[in-house]
């Protein structure tokens, strides 16, 4: 036993544990989704469209920690989307809430026990692309992992090989078959003309970027900043689940120190709701062809 307080106290979820949560929800629904869905703010209502549900709030779920941000509702729902099961995440755990990355990603390895093969992500983020329009759709081809950089990776401390290597290779982060599927879905679906493709940039949060800051991360080659999905992804890699991401572009950040804009979250949630039906018809329509 280590002592309470060392490193892997703080690393609160081992393999067992995972599997212990994995084994209740399979024990709780009969269903073996293929594909989970982790729903950023204000696009949950994703899982209102599931057919022959099963939700469980989070505080049923043994050892799942409770979401506490406005617009994230806090359940996990089985169910079927175009004759598909899936599971969603109505709601994730941002690290800026204080929730440790462990934490954050623990749903993630949960999934990979379930059987889940491949993760959609989705989220909302502030466009640094210049030429990105609030309501755009960005398809993500990479990340950048800002507070990796500052030493907070999820993988960060004892690696257990029964989830995945000690070095990951994150090069192939999100999968190009799946980018290329998501774009053929969003030509057919006529959504073509507000997709974008690029970086997606995490930053700790909970503030938003100073206009200094926004510069770094321009000059840095990311196309869009947000405070959630990049630990989700590494380690939805690190147990193999194949990645797809789409952030929706909320508001455009502020670069200026003339201008008179303010990005605030009734903005960010505003311009999701508006878009929030167009991605996901994208994620429905996808789904039958993964
Ligand atoms: N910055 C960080 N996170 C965000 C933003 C932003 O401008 N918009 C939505 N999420």
């Amino acid at each position: 036993m280590e002592a309470e307080g060392s490193f892997s106290s703080q690393c609160r979820y081992s393999y067992e544990e995972c599997k212990e949560t994995a084994d209740w929800l399979l024990a709780h629904t009969e269903q073996r989704p293929k594909v989970a869905i982790i729903c950023g703010s204000g696009l949950g209502s994703l899982a209102d469209l599931l057919g022959n549900k099963t939700v469980f709030p989070y505080k049923a779920i043994p050892r799942f920690p409770v979401s506490t941000v406005p617009g994230h509702a806090g359940q996990l729902v089985f169910g079927t989307l175009q004759g598909r099961e899936i599971v969603c995440m109505q709601g994730r755990f941002h690290f800026y809430e204080g929730y440790n990355m462990q934490t954050v990603t623990y749903p993630v390895r949960v999934f990979s026990l379930l059987g889940v093969e491949t993760l959609i992500v989705t989220n909302a983020s502030g466009g640094l692309n210049g030429s990105y329009n609030v309501g755009d759709i960005m398809l993500i081809k990479d990340q950048i992992n800002m507070p990796g950089f500052a030493g907070e990776n999820p993988l960060c401390g004892p690696n257990d090989e029964r989830f995945g290597v000690r070095f990951l290779c994150m090069s192939d982060a999100y999968d190009r078959e799946l980018m290329v599927l998501a774009r053929h879905t969003a030509e057919e679906q006529g959504c073509d003309s507000f997709l974008q493709e690029g970086v997606y940039c995490m930053v700790a949060g909970p503030t938003y970027e100073t206009i200094a800051e926004c510069r770094v991360l321009q000059t840095l080659g990311a196309d869009a900043v947000g405070m959630s999905t990049v630990p989700e992804v590494v380690v939805a890699r690190h147990c193999g689940l194949r990645v797809l991401g789409l952030s929706l572009i909320t508001n455009k950040v502020v670069t200026q120190y003339e201008s008179t804009d303010r990005v605030n979250h009734e903005e960010v949630l505003q311009t999701t709701k508006t878009r929030a039906e167009d991605l996901q018809r994208l994620v429905s329509n996808l789904i039958t062809k993964i």
